[in-house]
């Protein structure tokens, strides 16, 4: 691809104390990629994400986003993290909020938006999720796959340029899973550029556009991902994808 990376990290090492949990990840993204990361727990999937946003400090390397180096400590890491939707396992959703006060929030008590411009626009994400019908319902009232693509419209109220997804089906009942996925999917499908940590191997194999295996804090493969499943190249990933294929 010929556009510019919207995401680039170079050996970026992460430490907790004495423990090394990122070591030497060098990743760059380009405009509507769909990148999914797997790999077994504790191999620092998560930490990666939270490093991307600045929610983590970094002790090696360099992340740069659209250009602004991201700092955990820096003035302009809330420029970023603006730019940057982030859909975690728990919805993190305010109970006492319906799902469209929930996502117009933000824009408007934070960014300061006209109420009427936002409410317009979080109107037709709740289409773009398909929860039209469930715009006044409260959380509690949501099932979970509901809540999580409130969660979606939430973030996408904000226009990222990245969306990053962790786990986001994980915490899910099997029979809503799908409907998130199908979310996940148009929003691939129109464009966005995404980073999705998931177990959902047929969803990476249908949908990404490249898959990244982690181990134990190093990108071990970064592959196509139909090509990844069908050839993996290393023991690691044979073992960990037959594991999670049952
Ligand atoms: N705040 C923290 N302080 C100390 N150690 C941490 C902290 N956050 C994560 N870790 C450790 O870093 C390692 C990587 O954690 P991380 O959550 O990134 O893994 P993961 O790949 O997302 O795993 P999972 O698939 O289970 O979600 C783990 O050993 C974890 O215990
Ligand atoms: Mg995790």
């Amino acid at each position: 691809m010929s556009d510019a990376p919207i995401l680039e990290l170079a050996d970026v090492v992460k430490r907790f104390g004495s423990r090394t949990i990122l070591d030497g990840i060098s990743l760059s993204v380009a405009p509507r990629e769909i990148v999914c990361i797997v790999g077994p727990s504790g191999t620092g999937k998560s930490t990666l994400l939270r490093c991307v946003n600045g929610l983590e400090d970094i002790q090696g390397g360099e992340i740069r986003f659209e250009q602004t180096r991201v700092e955990a400590r820096a003035k302009s890491i809330k420029a970023v993290r603006m730019r940057i939707g982030m859909i975690f396992q728990q919805f993190n959703l305010y109970p006492h909020l319906t799902a469209l006060q929930n996502v117009m929030l933000a824009p408007v008590v934070v960014h300061g938006e006209d109420r009427k411009i936002v409410e317009e626009r979080a109107r037709a994400l709740f289409e773009k999720v398909r929860l039209s019908p469930r715009i006044n319902a409260y959380p509690a009232q949501l099932s979970g796959g509901e809540q999580q693509r409130v969660a979606i419209a939430r973030a996408l109220a904000a226009n990222p340029h990245l969306l990053m997804f962790d786990e986001a089906t994980s915490a899910l009942d099997p029979e809503t899973v799908g409907d998130v996925l199908a979310v996940m999917r148009d929003l691939a499908v129109e464009g966005r550029t995404m980073l999705v940590v998931t177990h959902e191997i047929r969803f990476a194999a249908d949908v990404g556009t490249r898959m990244v295996f982690m181990d134990q804090g190093k990108i071990v493969e970064d592959a196509n991902p139909r090509e990844m499943l069908a050839h993996p190249k290393t023991e690691r990933a044979r073992q960990f994808f037959s594991s999670i294929r049952g």
